[in-house]
């Protein structure tokens, strides 16, 4: 019982690179932009309009976004270039680069609210309110996060009852999507379908999506659990590149080139052409002197 297609946001450029500790050049994160807008992606989260002084690999969010609302002005091309905002002060300088989509993100857990955006959860929904009606006013879309979804690097265990509580909370709020993060990677089919069943008493199954850390390889494996029960929106990362500040020890976001090779084999179509991810997955891994994070991608270049 899969779903006939999966939309596949990509977010190498945003939660694959924010860790990264040596500053990468703004031309050689468009370049990598280009290269999966490219290959068919019709969602490829751009930057993030966070604090440079939290996270300084985003600090060129400015610049940026305003490249490619340039490149994309006047065209009907059907791509989307969301960016991360956590309050209002991101979200006015996202809407002078001509932002057409952002994304919020809440945590599941307090603690894990705390390190990362530096307020409780109750109080992010309070910052997310005005960043809502500025979207609204604007005409910019707005997909909502859950991080922690199954567990917190802090406390532990998280509850299937929050992560729907706060789901709704964010749909409520105005967010056409809520993006499920496993962000510690710490999920596998257990718990994730306990946890997505709870959701979808919530939350409408059109307006999920799922975002895999693979910290414990379970990532596919979640990915496909997720799809069965219908999911159609499924988060990952060009040449597996991430982590995140806040989380130690959590590893990158499942591959896109993995996603895409199990999905190719399930016939569910994505619109994405893999060869062309795999060139941006290695354009990016030798920009970084990294090897490559998609287990496919290292079996396919070495065929
Ligand atoms: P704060 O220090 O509490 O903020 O940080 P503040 O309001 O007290 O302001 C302090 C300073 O920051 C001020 O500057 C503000 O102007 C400035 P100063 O007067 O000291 O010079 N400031 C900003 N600057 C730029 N952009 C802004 C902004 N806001 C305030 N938007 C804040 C609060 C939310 C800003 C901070 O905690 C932050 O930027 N956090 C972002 C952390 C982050 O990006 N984490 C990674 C993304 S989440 C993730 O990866 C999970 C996800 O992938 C899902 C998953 O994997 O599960 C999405
Ligand atoms: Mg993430």
């Amino acid at each position: 019982n899969l779903p006939k297609s999966v939309r596949i946001v990509e977010v190498g450029p945003r939660d694959g690179l924010q860790n990264e500790p040596k500053r990468i050049e703004t031309a050689q994160k468009l370049e990598l932009i280009r290269r999966l807008a490219e290959s068919g992606l019709k969602t490829v989260e751009a930057t993030a309009f966070v604090s440079p002084k939290w996270v300084p690999q985003m600090s060129d969010h400015q610049e940026i976004m305003k490249h490619l609302m340039a490149a994309i002005e006047g065209s009907n091309a059907d791509i989307s270039f969301p960016a991360l905002v956590p309050n209002l002060k991101g979200m006015e300088a996202a809407v002078e680069t001509g932002v057409r989509e952002v994304a919020i993100f809440a945590s599941a857990s307090e603690a894990f609210s705390k390190k990362n955006i530096n307020c409780s959860i109750e109080e992010s929904l309070d910052r997310f309110k005005p960043v809502l009606s500025c979207a609204k006013s604007n005409g910019i879309k707005v997909r909502g996060y859950v991080s922690c979804v199954i567990g917190c690097p802090y406390e532990g265990r998280v509850s299937e009852e929050s992560v729907a509580k706060l789901s709704k909370q964010l749909i409520d709020l105005g967010c056409y999507e809520i993006s499920l993060g496993d962000t510690i990677g710490v999920g596998s089919p257990g718990s994730v379908s306990r946890m997505i069943r709870r959701v979808q008493q919530d939350v409408q199954t059109d307006k999920l999506a799922v975002h895999f850390h693979d910290t414990y390889g379970q990532a596919l494996a979640n990915i496909l659990t997720s799809i069965q029960l219908g999911v159609a929106v499924v988060d990952s990362s060009v040449a597996g590149l991430g982590g995140c500040p806040y989380a130690k020890g959590a590893t990158g976001n499942v591959a896109t080139e993995d996603v895409l090779y199990m999905l190719e084999d399930l016939n569910v179509e994505t619109g994405v052409d893999l060869g062309q991810v795999l060139q941006a997955g290695q354009y990016i891994c030798k920009e970084l002197g990294k090897e490559n994070g998609s287990r496919a991608a290292r079996a396919l270049l070495t065929k």
